[in-house]
């Protein structure tokens, strides 16, 4: 049993370690992990002599206690693992995730499979191992470690999806490395049979078991957590015990795998969990996973690594060569996904397009980190593997991820500098000159103003102001001998800076909360349109999207679907109350963004380019304004109140900053600004409760606005009112088709609809107290013609066996609805039929 402190006093000591290696990273301009992986081995290669160290006391007290401290592959796993794929599947956006989940699985399992199989048959004719410890060696280097490239595409700022791509790869990656390679150690402990069925079949059992207790224990949090609600700290510690949680039950207790588990149930958190959670709190608990993952990953590494020394001092020549073999083995599986399969995957358009210099990147930048180190250990440690196989892994596999770090992660940003992707394009070179040469105008006339308020001496004022007015000069001689920027880029670049700046209003709104995450999510989901149009087709792409921005989203179509069918309205009507929601404050930012364009962009891009995305943005509001008008209509007194509950929320905030400002004035004290803070957040309550919309859909109401069943009695109304369903109809929405077959009709209580009838035919316009699709019901015939609902429309249902239940019943309604429908048939120029004309 080892003594606490000692435990405590070598952890503490790697922690202030590894707190001073990021510096040193960055002024190196080395990877973190590769500095990591350097001061790990050498604190290995020092335990390893420790007795020399013995007499510089607090020194060689840390080296022998290092040297103590033994923690076992399995206790490595346990206490990091969780924390370490938590933290990666938290930060990952779910909705995106799942966008683009047929090529990130493919790319995961399909990869992951490439490369075992490549390095397991490279290396087999070359050693006495068996093919199935040669595959687990190829299971162990399967896994990538992402930082690095990611941070380098941040640096570029390469495409969002990208980054995504990769992040998403590498999670499931993890996943699937560490439960093929389970699988194939257990096949080598004898545990498991060892043919291809019995282990495709274990691993289903284990990936899919995994995931399904990893979504349970997901929802199981979603329901909790909203009992301690504004209690962050519990929020907080709720959401790391629920990652060990997961981990140990799917792993000790259920056998499925434990890595698995804990990625599900944080995906799960990231996006369901995440509604329950207040956004300030989120942002704690981000903060909170982010310093975990940090320790986690940086310890694993640390750890894992000093072990190296000890393995890496019985390496032969013949190792040396085998780890040749890998190399070019996990290159070239590597290499096929990336442009073999990927390509094939964007050509089935299943991904996006991913450039031969980027896919080079991420060929050179797939680095191996500490997980295949901590796998390798496991091997190691077990007593039931043989020790040359023990020996073959233990060389080989730290040995690769020291080569993948070391001339990997030393190159890459040299190979990146090579391919050119560090450098501004000449459109952004132009524009970063534009933008210096403003900014640089304006600060020479700012020094000038503070100089005359604190009355500078003059002279000292020219000096200052005189560097400021020659590099403005520079620049501008630069920008005026530098081919200029052409009128379509001008407008490009515009169209991007307004598209980034909507969605950062959006994020502003959403983080003091006054708009609600579905909100934000789903306008934040349209400027990724937005830029994929301007991408793709520049202003008339970025038009198209807009259009496309103010279609009903599949959430809506679903509500409707299930208002219709199971007549549940409460769907429904969130929905509308969210889209009431996302018009108004889209309005909002397009009227600020016009105020940008005028106020900042018009001196950056010039005068015409402003102009013609001045009259997009105006064209765009014009669309929002259709939208909420079609919706005021319909429900005029709700636009209001969602007005108003805008209002009060964004009063609050406002009133809270005024507080805040007074205390930085030192105006009030901390107890006075607690107890006001208090006071915000009891009312702040009020206002953030989900606004509830009267979808207008009560029956009696919807019947009394059709006049032929005005003036039936009281018994006759409850019949014909069960035989009656109330649905509300989308602006634009086909509620018959010509053609078709008819299996309703339908009686208008508000709204209006367009009939269209084959031919050149003018459309008629039906409005409240119409009814349309009887013809089809009385003749047997296809419909007519075509019917859109103009606006929300608010529609009673007959259903054909109903419509002739009532029809039997009803003897005036019989001859109303044929004597229509035989005036119809004229008009329409139809033949007339016998069975619409009333006897
Ligand atoms: P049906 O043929 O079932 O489906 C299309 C509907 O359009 C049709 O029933 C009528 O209700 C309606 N319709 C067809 N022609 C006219 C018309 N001339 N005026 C008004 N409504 C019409």
């Amino acid at each position: 049993m080892q003594d606490v402190s000692v435990v405590l006093f070598g952890m503490a000591a790697l922690l202030a370690l590894v707190s001073l290696l990021p510096p040193l990273a960055t002024r190196l301009t080395v990877p973190y992990t590769v500095l990591l992986a350097v001061v790990g081995t050498t604190l290995g290669v020092c335990i390893r002599f420790s007795n020399i160290f013995d007499r510089y006391g607090l020194p060689g007290d840390f080296l022998r206690v290092l040297g103590e401290i033994h923690l076992s592959a399995e206790s490595f796993q346990v206490m990091f693992l969780p924390a370490l794929l938590f933290e990666a599947a938290l930060t990952i956006d779910v909705r995106r995730l799942l966008e683009d989940i047929a090529p990130i699985l493919m790319l995961a399992v399909v990869a992951v499979l490439v490369s075992t199989v490549a390095v397991g048959f490279a290396v087999s004719p070359f050693t006495d191992v068996p093919l199935v410890g040669c595959l687990m060696l190829g299971a162990i280097l399967a896994t990538t470690d992402p930082t690095a490239v990611i941070s380098i595409f941040r640096d570029l700022g390469a495409p969002r999806r990208l980054s995504l791509l990769v992040a998403g790869e590498s999670l499931l990656n993890d996943a699937a490395a560490i439960v093929l390679f389970t699988l194939l150690l257990a096949m080598l402990t004898g545990e498991q049979e060892p043919s291809v069925l019995g282990a495709s079949l274990a691993f289903l059992r284990s990936f899919f078991g995994a995931m399904v207790v990893g979504y349970g224990m997901g929802r199981l949090f979603c329901h909790i957590v909203p009992w301690l609600r504004d209690l962050p700290l519990s929020e907080v510690s709720l959401t790391v015990s629920f990652a060990y949680l997961t981990y140990i039950l799917a792993d000790h207790y259920l056998g499925f795998s434990g890595v698995v588990a804990v990625v599900v149930n944080a995906l799960v958190v990231g996006s369901i969990g995440r509604t329950r959670i207040s956004p300030a709190t989120w942002g704690d608990l981000e903060l909170t996973w982010r310093q975990l993952g940090f320790w986690a990953s940086s310890m694993i590494f640390l750890l894992a690594a000093m072990l190296v020394p000890q393995n890496l001092s019985m390496v032969s020549v013949k190792d040396a060569m085998l780890l040749g073999v890998v190399m070019v083995a996990a290159l070239a599986a590597r290499a096929t996904v990336l442009f073999g399969l990927l390509p094939l995957l964007s050509a089935l358009k299943l991904a996006q397009h991913i450039s031969l210099r980027h896919s080079t990147v991420i060929l050179w930048g797939g680095l191996r980190g500490a997980l295949s180190l901590t796998l390798a250990l496991a091997v190691t440690e077990s007593p039931d593997i043989d020790p040359y196989i023990q020996h073959f892994v233990a060389v080989l596999a730290p040995g690769y991820v020291l080569l993948t770090l070391f001339l990997h992660g030393t190159t890459l940003r040299g190979l990146i500098h090579l391919l050119r992707l560090d450098r501004l394009s000449p459109t952004d070179l132009a524009m970063r000159n534009r933008a210096l040469a403003l900014a640089l105008a304006s600060v020479a006339e700012k020094v000038e103003a503070m100089s005359r308020e604190f009355h500078v001496n003059p002279d000292v004022t020219q000096r200052t102001v005189k560097q400021y007015v020659e590099r403005q000069a520079a620049i501008e001689r630069e920008l005026a001998r530098a081919q200029g920027l052409s009128a379509d880029d001008r407008l490009y670049i515009g169209l991007v800076i307004l598209i980034n700046r909507e969605e950062e209003l959006y994020l502003q709104n959403f983080k003091v909360g006054i708009i609600s995450r579905p909100v934000v999510e789903a306008l934040t989901d349209r400027t990724g349109w937005l830029l994929d149009g301007v991408r793709a087709e520049r202003l008339a792409g970025y038009e198209q999207a807009a259009r496309e921005a103010l279609g009903f989203s599949r959430h809506m179509l679903w509500a409707l679907r299930l208002q219709r069918r199971l007549n549940l309205r409460r769907p429904l009507a969130r929905r509308l109350s969210l889209r009431f929601e996302a018009l108004l404050i889209n309005r909002a930012v397009l009227l600020s963004l016009e105020d940008l364009n005028r106020r900042m962009l018009t001196p950056l891009l010039g005068g015409t380019a402003a102009a013609t995305l001045g009259m997009t943005l105006a064209y765009r509001r014009g669309l929002v304004d259709q939208a909420l008008t079609a919706l005021k209509v319909r429900y005029p007194d709700y636009a209001p109140v969602v007005e108003f509950q805008y209002l009060k929320r964004a009063a609050l905030r406002m009133e809270e900053s005024e507080y805040s400002v007074m205390y930085a004035e030192s105006i009030i004290s901390q107890e006075i600004l607690n107890d006001l803070r208090h006071d915000i957040k009891r009312r702040w309550r009020a206002v953030e409760q989900p606004l509830q919309l009267d979808l207008g859909l009560h029956l009696p109401d919807l019947i009394a606005r059709v006049p032929i069943f005005a003036g039936l009695p009281e018994d006759r109304l409850t019949v014909i009112a069960r035989l009656l369903s109330p649905r509300l109809a989308l602006p634009d929405e086909v509620l018959v088709r010509l053609g078709d077959r008819g299996d309703s009709m339908y009686f208008i209580a508000s709204g209006q609809v367009e009939v269209k009838m084959a031919g050149e035919s003018a459309p008629i316009v039906l409005g409240a107290g119409d009814f349309f699709g009887e013809m089809a019901l009385l003749t047997g015939e296809p419909r007519a013609a075509d019917v859109r609902s103009l606006g929300y429309c608010h529609l009673l249902d007959l259903a054909e066996p109903d419509f002739r239940r009532l029809i039997e019943q009803d003897e005036d309604l019989r001859r109303h609805i044929m004597t229509v429908a035989a005036e119809r048939r004229v008009a329409a120029g139809l033949q007339p039929d016998a069975r619409v004309e009333a006897k």
